[in-house]
């Protein structure tokens, strides 16, 4: 059984270990995660009223199998665009992104994503939103709901497997989104803004189950956060976005102990944090006033 999300850490080793390999059993992705490459792609929305947008422009990115890279970068700048693109959820016009050396043509079972607005079916029960995935992976039933079972006491919804999305907070419905999406252990993860409307504390735990997640089942992961702390935590890797038209401004490796309990006060993990503020902050300063170059 997986642990409820609580506030004690004590039980989680076990818990997700009994989660992970649930999941691994099932026969979906087993450790592998997939190499993204993203070369000079660039998106144009076109409103039917209004002006064209260019969100996003000459972007190329190298994401390595089970890599977790963060992206930052200011409100506005295509980040969620970028992760729509690689999710298949929106045509490539200009530039290519591939996927273990295909190309994106749509949505597929090696990409999961929680994005940044829950996207939860409304008229399904929190249970029937997580089992939707299993379902189209074709698991018996009994597995289906066992593995939804896992994933919701998890993100700490035991008790509510029969609520409707409209009788969840929101970041219920955010933890909702999140189970739904790791119950299917993709390859890769999209995750946009994923612990955005937690509060602190949840956030908190949550960030610790997602890592520990990703060192016992290594996948690649494209999370993007606005929070250069949570970034500069979890990432191997941190992108800077430029404002709009987002581009790659700045690539930082990071190489910190994880596992230390007390890193987040460290000397070096709070340069980085600063370094990081400041590359953010000068493109949003940019972007409000609306000089991006
Ligand atoms: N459907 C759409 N039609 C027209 N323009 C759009 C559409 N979706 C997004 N945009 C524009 O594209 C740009 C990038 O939007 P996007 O949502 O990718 O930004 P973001 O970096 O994710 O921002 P945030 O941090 O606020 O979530 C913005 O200027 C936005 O107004
Ligand atoms: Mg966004």
């Amino acid at each position: 059984m997986a642990r409820r999300l609580s506030h004690r850490h004590m039980d989680k080793p076990m818990a997700l270990q009994s989660a992970i390999s649930t999941v691994s059993h099932a026969g979906t992705a087993k450790g592998k995660g997939g190499q993204i490459v993203i070369d000079r792609l660039s998106h144009v929305y076109r409103p039917p009223h209004g002006k064209p947008v260019l969100a996003i422009e000459d972007v190329s990115l190298d994401v390595g199998e089970r890599e977790f890279i963060a992206l930052l970068g200011p409100s506005g700048c295509g980040k969620s665009t970028l992760l729509y693109q690689i999710g298949g959820f929106l045509p490539t016009e200009t530039g290519t992104i591939t996927v273990d050396g295909k190309k994106v043509a749509g949505p597929g079972p090696d990409r999961g994503i929680v994005f940044q607005h829950f996207a939860l079916f409304p008229w399904k029960t929190v249970r029937a939103n997580v089992m939707y995935g299993l379902k189209r992976m074709g698991l018996p039933r009994e597995e289906q709901q066992r593995r939804a079972q896992e994933f919701i006491d998890l993100v700490g919804l035991s008790g509510f497997e029969d609520s409707y999305p409209s009788q969840l907070s929101g970041g219920m419905k955010q933890r909702c989104a999140i189970a739904r999406t790791l119950a299917i252990d993709p390859e890769i993860l999209l995750m946009d803004e994923p612990f955005g409307a937690l509060d602190a504390q949840t956030r908190h735990l949550m960030q610790t189950e997602l890592l520990a997640i990703w060192q016992r089942s290594p996948k690649t992961v494209i999370f993007v956060t606005h929070d250069v702390q949570e970034a500069v935590y979890l990432a191997q890797r941190v992108a800077v976005m430029s404002a709009r038209p987002g581009r790659v401004k700045a690539i930082l490796d990071l190489n910190f102990d994880r596992n230390d309990p007390h890193l987040a006060k460290t000397k070096p993990f709070v340069d980085k944090v600063d370094e990081i503020w400041e590359l953010v902050r000068s493109e949003a300063i940019k972007a409000q006033a609306g000089k991006a170059s």
